[in-house]
C-alpha cells in the first residue's frame, strides 16, 4: 500500500462518516497571539483548528477530516534514526463538540484493521492482534480513563483479539495499558484545549506474535521501538491557561493524529520512514551520486531538503531570524551532511524528485518547483563560499583545543569561538556543535547565546545602518566633506583588515564623526603592532593611487555574485546599492559584475569620488589607526583618522 493510498483511504474513511474534508493549512502559523501558542510552525493537525476545538463555529461543520503538514525541530538532534523527521504529515479527523470517545475509538479501530475494499470502508487491514492502546491512568487533575479501557476492552472481545481479557492492572498480560500523563495526556504548549488520549500502538516487526504482553514489557518494547505509536485520539474537555485548568470546553471534541510517515512505515514493513516510498527515491538518489555513503548523513538530507520544500512553498525564506532562520539551519545542516558524503547533484536537484512524488497532493510544490530550487541554490552558493574556509578555521581550533588540554573529552568551544564561526562563517550554533562532537569537544553554547544577543544590539546600532542605508544623518549632496572622507577610509579600512586578519575580520558596527572614524569587528586577539602598521599601509597604497570610487544599483542576486561584502543574512531590498573603490563594471545584464576592485561594499553612500581626496587639500594626510581596544568578547574597536 502506497502513502497515497493511506492518505486517501483515511480521508474517504471518514468522509462517508459524515466529515468534511479540509486542505492542509499552511506549515506558517498565522500570528495573532493566543490562537496559535506562538509557534512558528504547525506542530500538529490540531493547531490550525484551535479556535474550532475552543467553541468557534467551523463553516464545514462538526466533523472534519484532514491531512495536515507540519514541522517540529524539536528532535532535530534525533533526525536520522529510524523514526524521526523535521518535516511530516499528521492525518486527523475531528469532532468539534460532536461526537466522542465511543465512535472515535471504534472508527480508529475499524480504520486500523478494515479489509474493506469498498471506497469508503477500505481501511488499512492491520493485525487486531498486533495492535496495543494506551489509556490515561488518572492523576489529582482529571481521573482515569475506565470509559475509553472499557471501550477497547469490548472492541477486542468482539474481535477475538488474543489475550483481550487480561487485567494489565492486576499485573496479568493484556492489550489495553494506563500510563500516566506524561504518556496519555495532550496539550499543545500552555495554553488551549486539551485532555487524555488513547493512543494505538503496532508491533511492526511481530515481536510478540500476537500474544498479550505486561505493562512493563509494554514499556520496554515502546523504549525499544519495538511497539510504534500509529495514533492517537485526545480527548479534548478541558482548556488551559498559563499551564492552569481554567475549566471544561464548551462541549467535549476530539483531536485525532496520525503520523502519515509511521503509518507508512508499519504497511511496507519496513522498519525506519526512509524506507518508505515517501523518501525512497531520494534516499536512492543520494545513495548513487555520492562517493563516501553514510546512511544516517543521507537520511538527514533527505527530511531537511524534504521540509525546506514546504517551507519555501508555504512563502518561508531563509533568513537570520524566526520561521527564515530554521529554514536556514535545515539548508546549512542539508549542505554540510551533502559535503560529508561527497554528493555529485545538487541539493536542490532533489525538490524535482519530492515536486514529482507530490505532485497530485500538494500541487504548488509542483508549480513553485523552480523557485523552490532557486532559493535552495542561493543559500547554497551563498554558504558555499564560507563554508570551506570555515570548516578549515574550525580544524585549526580544535587542533589548538587539543593541543592546549592534552586531553580532548574536556576542553570546549567558547561562546565567543562559537559566535565567531557564526559571524564570519554562518555556522548555526547546531553545525558548531555537531562538528564539534565529531571532534570530541563541547560547546558552551549557553555563552554563544550571550554573546548572539550582545552582538545582535551592536549590529543594530552600527554596520546595519551603515550597510542599509549609507551614513547616518546625512542626506544626499549634504554630508559633511570630512564625515564623507572618513566614510571611504572606513572601506578602505574594513578591507585592508581583511587582507591582514583574515576574512574572519568582519564589520560589527561603524559610527564617524567629522574629526574620526571608528570601527568595530569581529576579531579573537589584540592587533600587533606590525598588523596595525600594514593595515595602515595597506590604506595609504589605496589613497595614494588615487583610485576611483563608483557606485552601481544591481539586482540582489547579481549584487551578490560580485562578492561585496554585506551583512551576513540581512535582509536588503531587491536592488541594492554597490560601491566599489578601482576596478570596473564589466559585463551587461545577468552578466554585469565588478571586476579588478580594492573594495566592494553593499552601502548607500556618500563616497568621495577618489581616494586621493582623503589625502586633504594639499595632498599630505595619511590615514593613522590611533586606537586599538576590546569592545566585548571577540570584538575589536579601531578609532583612526586622517592626518
Ligand atoms: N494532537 C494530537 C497529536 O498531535 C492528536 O498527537
Amino acid at each position: 500500500m502506497t502513502s497515497t493510498d493511506i492518505r486517501s483511504r483515511f480521508l474517504e474513511f471518514f468522509k462517508k462518516r459524515g466529515h468534511a474534508v479540509i486542505p492542509s493549512a499552511s506549515l506558517v502559523t498565522p500570528n495573532e497571539k493566543g490562537i496559535t501558542n506562538a509557534t512558528l510552525f504547525n506542530t500538529a493537525g490540531m493547531q490550525p483548528l484551535v479556535p474550532f476545538l475552543l467553541g468557534k463555529v467551523h463553516p464545514l461543520g462538526q466533523r472534519l477530516v484532514d491531512a495536515q503538514k507540519c514541522l517540529r525541530t524539536v528532535d532535530i538532534d534525533d533526525v536520522g534514526d529510524r523514526t524521526h523527521g523535521t518535516f511530516f504529515e499528521m492525518l486527523g479527523n475531528w469532532s468539534l463538540g460532536d461526537y466522542f470517545k465511543k465512535e472515535a475509538i471504534h472508527w480508529s479501530y475499524e480504520f486500523l484493521t478494515s479489509k474493506s475494499e469498498d471506497i469508503g470502508n477500505r481501511g488499512l487491514g492491520l493485525d487486531p492482534n498486533r495492535l496495543y492502546v494506551t489509556v490515561f491512568e488518572g492523576d489529582t487533575i482529571a481521573s482515569r480513563d475506565e470509559e475509553a479501557a472499557s471501550i477497547w476492552k469490548d472492541i477486542f472481545m468482539k474481535n477475538d483479539v488474543l489475550g483481550a481479557q487480561g487485567d494489565t492492572r492486576l499485573g496479568q498480560a493484556g492489550k489495553v495499558f494506563y500510563l500516566p500523563a506524561a504518556n496519555n495526556w495532550w496539550e499543545a504548549g500552555d495554553n488551549g484545549p486539551c485532555g487524555p488520549d488513547t493512543e494505538m500502538y503496532y508491533d511492526v516487526k511481530n515481536v510478540f506474535g500476537g500474544r498479550p504482553i505486561t505493562r512493563d514489557q509494554f514499556i520496554q518494547a515502546d523504549v525499544a521501538r519495538d511497539v510504534v505509536e500509529v495514533w492517537n485520539d485526545v480527548f479534548m474537555q478541558y482548556e488551559k491557561k498559563d499551564g492552569k485548568i481554567i475549566g471544561n470546553l464548551p462541549k467535549p471534541s476530539v483531536d485525532t493524529g496520525a503520523g502519515l510517515e509511521r503509518l507508512t512505515m508499519a504497511l511496507q514493513d519496513v522498519d525506519n520512514i526512509y524506507d518508505t516510498d515517501l523518501f525512497r527515491s531520494v534516499m536512492s538518489a543520494l545513495k548513487k551520486n555520492s562517493r563516501h555513503f553514510d546512511l544516517k548523513s543521507a537520511r538527514i538530507i533527505s527530511d531537511h531538503i524534504r521540509s525546506a520544500t514546504f517551507l519555501i512553498g508555504d512563502g518561508v525564506t531563509p533568513s537570520n531570524t524566526d520561521r527564515g532562520y530554521i529554514l536556514r539551519r535545515l539548508l546549512r545542516r542539508a549542505i554540510r551532511y551533502a559535503k560529508s558524503i561527497d554528493l555529485s547533484v545538487h541539493l536542490h536537484d532533489l525538490v524535482d524528485i519530492y515536486a514529482e512524488s507530490y505532485k497530485n497532493i500538494y500541487p504548488n510544490i509542483f508549480s513553485d518547483k523552480h523557485q523552490i530550487k532557486t532559493e535552495i541554490r542561493g543559500e547554497s552558493e551563498k554558504f558555499e563560499r564560507t563554508l570551506e574556509v570555515g570548516i578549515k578555521e574550525f580544524g585549526k581550533l580544535a587542533t589548538t583545543k587539543k593541543v592546549n588540554t592534552g586531553d580532548t573529552t574536556r576542553s570546549s568551544i567558547t561562546g565567543t569561538e562559537a559566535f565567531l564561526l557564526f559571524s564570519s562563517y554562518g555556522f548555526p550554533i547546531d553545525m558548531t556543535v555537531d562538528l564539534a562532537k565529531e571532534n570530541n569537544l563541547a560547546v558552551d553554547v549557553a555563552g554563544f547565546n550571550e554573546e548572539f544577543k550582545e552582538h545582535q544590539d551592536l549590529s543594530r546600532s552600527g554596520a546595519e545602518k551603515k550597510f542599509k542605508g549609507g551614513l547616518e544623518g546625512t542626506t544626499d549632496g549634504h554630508a559633511d566633506p570630512m564625515v564623507v572622507r572618513y566614510h571611504t577610509a572606513t572601506h578602505l579600512l574594513h578591507q585592508a583588515l581583511r587582507e591582514v586578519l583574515g576574512d574572519t575580520a568582519t564589520q560589527k558596527g561603524s559610527n564617524i564623526t567629522p574629526e574620526r572614524l571608528r570601527f568595530d569587528l569581529s576579531h579573537g586577539a589584540k592587533m600587533t603592532e606590525e598588523e596595525k602598521k600594514k593595515v595602515e599601509d595597506i590604506v595609504n597604497e589605496q589613497i595614494l593611487a588615487a583610485l576611483p570610487v563608483k557606485n552601481v544599483i544591481l539586482p540582489k542576486n547579481l549584487a551578490e555574485k560580485t562578492g561585496a561584502l554585506h551583512l551576513f543574512g540581512e535582509k536588503y531590498d531587491d536592488d541594492v546599492s554597490v560601491y566599489f573603490i578601482g576596478g570596473n563594471l564589466i559585463g551587461s545584464g545577468d552578466t554585469q559584475t565588478i571586476d579588478g576592485a580594492f573594495s566592494k561594499e553593499f552601502c548607500g553612500g556618500p563616497h568621495v569620488e577618489n581616494t586621493k581626496e582623503l589625502s586633504g587639500p594639499e595632498g599630505k594626510w595619511h590615514f593613522k589607526i590611533q586606537k586599538e581596544e576590546a569592545v566585548a568578547q571577540g570584538v575589536r574597536r579601531i578609532k583612526a583618522i586622517l592626518s
